[in-house]
Order: structure tokens, then C-alpha cells, then sequence
């Protein structure tokens, strides 16, 4: 699948949409780290969910680069509910309303097709990531309705809330 973004910029070249795959586990640590903000895990993790949960993820590749990325699950306890773990995309791409595309995208994905929720943990700081799926939620035309999940006194350190968002119900009707 091949996009262009609504960029303000019509400079940059289209973005290659895929799944992902074993290979992508150290390009995703890469792009998480370079991301300044997203929490970067171990790279064994970021290997292990490119293998078992490629299917789910989402890479956006700009130049041959993986430049953005959606990383998600189904919850085995919730088959109709895709999990965004991180999204994110490198500093340059970012602002040109490529980061709603990757989450269309990966919506659109083979194994996302059935899902009628979309779920995120969004800590309260995270202005960007709020606004980010707060816009999914606008443009599907469904709520976008915020419940407890990770308390800071569930973490063995200090850390934020992070509530859980809940986007839908989504019409996955076949056209
Ligand atoms: C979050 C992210 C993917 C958004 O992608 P993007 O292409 O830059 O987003 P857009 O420019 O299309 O903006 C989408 C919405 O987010 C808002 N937004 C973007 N960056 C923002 C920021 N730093 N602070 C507040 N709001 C922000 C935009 O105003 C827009 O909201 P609107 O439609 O109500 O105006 C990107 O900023 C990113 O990779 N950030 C670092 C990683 C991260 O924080 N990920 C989320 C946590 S999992």
C-alpha cells in the first residue's frame, strides 16, 4: 500500500504502508529511540513482538527507511479490540498528518479488519498522543471515552497514571 500524506509540504515522497515482520525488530528499537519521547523497551522485546505480533504492526517506510510505526495486539481476551502499544514517527515527518494515516492504515491492515475498538494507554502528559487519537475518533465518527487501567501505585517506580482510551464502536460491515 503506498499513501501521501495531506502534507502542507508536497515534498516528500510517498510512504511504502506494510505489516510487519521479524527483520523489523531492531529498525522499531531504532525508531523508538530516535522517537525522544515514546518509552524504549529492550531490543529482545521489540524482536519478539515483530515476529509473534507482525500482523498487527504497522511500518511505514520513507526512502527504504522504516520512518513511523504503529505497534499493537489484540488482547487474547478481546478478539474485536486492536491495542495500540506505541506509535510514532522520526522528528521530520511529523506534523503533516502522517501519524492519523498510520493509525487508518494499520486499522486497514488484514488482521485489524474485524476489530471494532481501538484501545490505547495515554499518560496524562502526552498532549501529542491524546490529540493524536482523539482525531482517529473524529474522523471515524465514534466516541473516544477514557476508564482506569494502570494506577502509579501498580508500577515499581514512580510513574504517571496511564488511563486507558476506548475508541468506537467501529462499522466493520464489508462495503
Ligand atoms: C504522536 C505522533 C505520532 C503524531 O503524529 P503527527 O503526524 O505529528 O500528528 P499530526 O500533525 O497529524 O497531528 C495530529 C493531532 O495531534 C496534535 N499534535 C501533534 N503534535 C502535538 C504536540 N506535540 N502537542 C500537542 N498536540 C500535538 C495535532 O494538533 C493534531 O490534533 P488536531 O487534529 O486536534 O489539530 C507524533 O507526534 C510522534 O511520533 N510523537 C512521538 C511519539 C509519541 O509521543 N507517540 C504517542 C505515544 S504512544
Amino acid at each position: 500500500m503506498i499513501l501521501t500524506p495531506n502534507a502542507p509540504a508536497a515534498t516528500h515522497s510517498p510512504f511504502h504502508f506494510r505489516s510487519a515482520r521479524a527483520h523489523d525488530g531492531a529498525a522499531l528499537w531504532r525508531l523508538v529511540q530516535a522517537s525522544g519521547t515514546l518509552e524504549l523497551n529492550s531490543a529482545y522485546f521489540y524482536l519478539l513482538f515483530a515476529t509473534d505480533f507482525g500482523q498487527t504492526c504497522l511500518v511505514a517506510e520513507h526512502g527504504g527507511q522504516v520512518a513511523g510505526a504503529v505497534i499493537g495486539y489484540h488482547p487474547p481476551q478481546q478478539p474485536e479490540t486492536a491495542f495500540v502499544w506505541q506509535v510514532g514517527l522520526l522528528p521530520e515527518h511529523r506534523g503533516q498528518g502522517l501519524g492519523p494515516a498510520l493509525l487508518h492504515a494499520w486499522l486497514a491492515l488484514p488482521a485489524n479488519q474485524r476489530c471494532r475498538w481501538v484501545t490505547a494507554t495515554v499518560a496524562p502528559d502526552n498532549a501529542a498522543s491524546l490529540a493524536l487519537f482523539q482525531r482517529l475518533a473524529r474522523e471515524l465518527g465514534v466516541a473516544c471515552q477514557s476508564e482506569p487501567l494502570f494506577t502509579p501505585d501498580m508500577f515499581p517506580h514512580p510513574h504517571p497514571a496511564e488511563p486507558l482510551l476506548r475508541i468506537g464502536p467501529l462499522d466493520r460491515t464489508p462495503p
